[in-house]
């Protein structure tokens, strides 16, 4: 059996490292167009952070698993191509804003109709809205040598920084599909390793929707805690109190209860506004207003918490040196697509702040370009007054260096390395009074008001706050 996977992104590259790994006897060639990506999935130092990957890509890598750019030849010897290229919000003409630009799908698509002889098992792994195999399909159908294909869906459902141990046993495995035949090929792959119980299989249009709702489902629960912690911030209840004493409801249970400065992610807002748009599209404006709610609440969360550092530190920090602790969109990766720092950051900068970021896993770089780009005009240019306010940006080596002389530090990634330094010196080092942003939750919290910080918690009163009720 060969296995072709085109598109060797987040979720292109560990899953077929874990099938590789899984099942010595497949052949698996995963392909990119990205030279320096495949460069990077052949060398020592991979192309994405993610605890464990390195020693599953290096058990079966020159043994069943081959990364290269070489498409055509990949897809014309596979049984089996799975489609893992990018599907990212369009920013152009119709749905702008909101729908999936499916270009690449559709080039994908057509390369393989294109390429192909015999029969092929074609799997959607990339997240589509409902209906894509349609198209999938069509163009499949028109192929013009007598190639024969079907075609599945087989979302991913791994998260970032856990992609090892969510692919090693998953929750579920989903195949939607029409031939059973080949339902049962694709299950024969993850049966290597995955108890026949939790691989479900369903219809092409419910395999396609579960992904986009259980996206929702999960990005709502963030949303609806971090709408709570606005509410616990002006009564003087604890979210973490909260999410605690709701979480241990069964039916309500304790995951994705963690009140943050707001969840980022290359999918949670990608695939909430593509839903949205496709409510809309069926006519079902109610439907695509509750969920759109969702991502207003998240960008509501990210924008008050960099309002709440301007109003704390005395409604200015108009030449103020901050320190940012963490860049990534959560810890563990090196990914920072819509990550909060981002936005945050930006309000900052737009507040004439003077921002010095430590991340351990993202390179100054990306810190740069992700900057660059939330500054942007909807042209894609920088006007001078903002390209100025990129010149307030230094990149730190540790989060003391950030912090030396900051009138405050803010968390926006909960990194582990962050919980246990050395506060009494980062302290003494800073104007006082020092305050503590933590977006997280992450931090000591009596620990750092005994040393003398002002902590500003998510979804909790201040201590300056608590002594007045007092
Ligand atoms: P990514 O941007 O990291 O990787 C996509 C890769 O596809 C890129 O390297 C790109 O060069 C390549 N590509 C695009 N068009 C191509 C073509 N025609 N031929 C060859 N290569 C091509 O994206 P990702 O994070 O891996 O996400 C891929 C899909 O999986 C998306 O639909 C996403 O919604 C979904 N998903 C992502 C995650 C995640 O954690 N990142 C989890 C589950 C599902
Ligand atoms: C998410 C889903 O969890 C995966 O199942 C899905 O496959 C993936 O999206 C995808 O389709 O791309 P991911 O975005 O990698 O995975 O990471 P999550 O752990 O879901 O976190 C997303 C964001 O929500 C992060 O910014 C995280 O910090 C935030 N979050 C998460 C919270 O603020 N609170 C929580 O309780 C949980």
């Amino acid at each position: 059996m060969k296995i072709c996977c085109i598109g060797a992104g987040y979720v292109g590259g560990p899953t077929m490292a874990m099938i590789a790994k899984q099942c010595p006897q497949i052949s698996v060639h995963v392909v990119d167009l990205n030279q320096t990506r495949i460069d990077a999935w052949n060398s020592d130092s991979l192309p994405i952070y993610e605890p464990g990957l390195d020693a599953v890509v290096r058990e079966a890598r020159g043994r069943n698993l081959q990364f290269s750019t070489n498409v055509d030849e990949a897809i014309a010897a596979a049984d089996m191509i799975f489609i893992s290229v990018n599907t990212p919000t369009k920013t152009f003409g119709m749905g702008a804003g909101r729908a999936a630009n499916l270009e690449f799908i559709e080039k994908c698509a057509r390369q393989i109709a294109r390429v192909s002889v015999g029969h092929k098992i074609v799997v959607e792994k990339s997240t589509l809205p409902v209906r894509t195999a349609e198209a999938v399909k069509l163009i499949l159908g028109n192929a013009s040598s007598d190639a024969s294909f079907d075609v599945l869906s087989n979302p991913e459902f791994l998260a970032e920084g856990t992609a090892i141990q969510d692919l090693l046993e998953p929750d579920r495995v989903l195949i939607g599909g029409e031939s059973q035949a080949a339902i049962q090929a694709l299950a024969d792959v993850y049966s290597h390793w995955v108890p026949a119980e939790r691989i479900l299989t369903t219809n092409l249009w419910s395999s396609e929707l579960s992904k986009l709702t259980a996206n929702a489902f999960l990005a709502q629960r963030v949303s609806s805690i971090n709408s709570i912690s606005a509410l616990c911030e002006a009564t003087g209840a604890d979210v973490d109190e909260v999410a605690r004493a709701i979480g241990t409801d069964s039916r309500i249970g304790p995951k994705f209860l963690k009140s943050s400065v707001g969840f980022g992610g290359s999918c949670f807002q990608k695939d909430i506004l593509n839903l949205v748009y496709l409510c809309e599209h069926f006519g079902l404006r109610e439907v695509a207003a509750y969920w759109e709610q969702v991502v207003s609440m998240n960008d509501y969360q990210k924008r008050r918490f960099a309002q709440n550092i301007v109003k704390t530190l005395f409604n200015t920090v108009s030449n103020k040196k901050l320190a940012i602790w963490g860049w990534a969109f959560k810890k563990d990766t090196n990914d920072t697509r819509e990550s909060a720092a981002i936005y945050v950051c930006r309000d900052l900068l737009l507040e004439h702040a003077r921002l010095h970021v430590y991340d351990p896993r993202v390179p100054e770089s990306q810190i740069r370009a992700d900057l660059e780009h939330v500054l942007q005009d909807e042209n894609g240019e920088i006007s001078p007054n903002k390209a100025a306010l990129l010149q307030n940006v230094t990149i730190a080596d540790s989060c003391e260096q950030a912090a030396d002389t900051a009138h405050a530090i803010a968390v926006l990634t909960e990194w582990d390395e962050f919980r246990e330094l050395d506060f009494e010196r980062i302290y003494q080092r800073m104007p006082q009074p020092a305050f503590v942003f933590d977006g997280r939750n992450i931090l000591d919290r009596t620990r750092l008001e005994t040393i003398g910080f002002e902590i500003h918690s998510i979804g909790r009163c201040h201590q300056r706050r608590r002594l007045a009720d007092t």
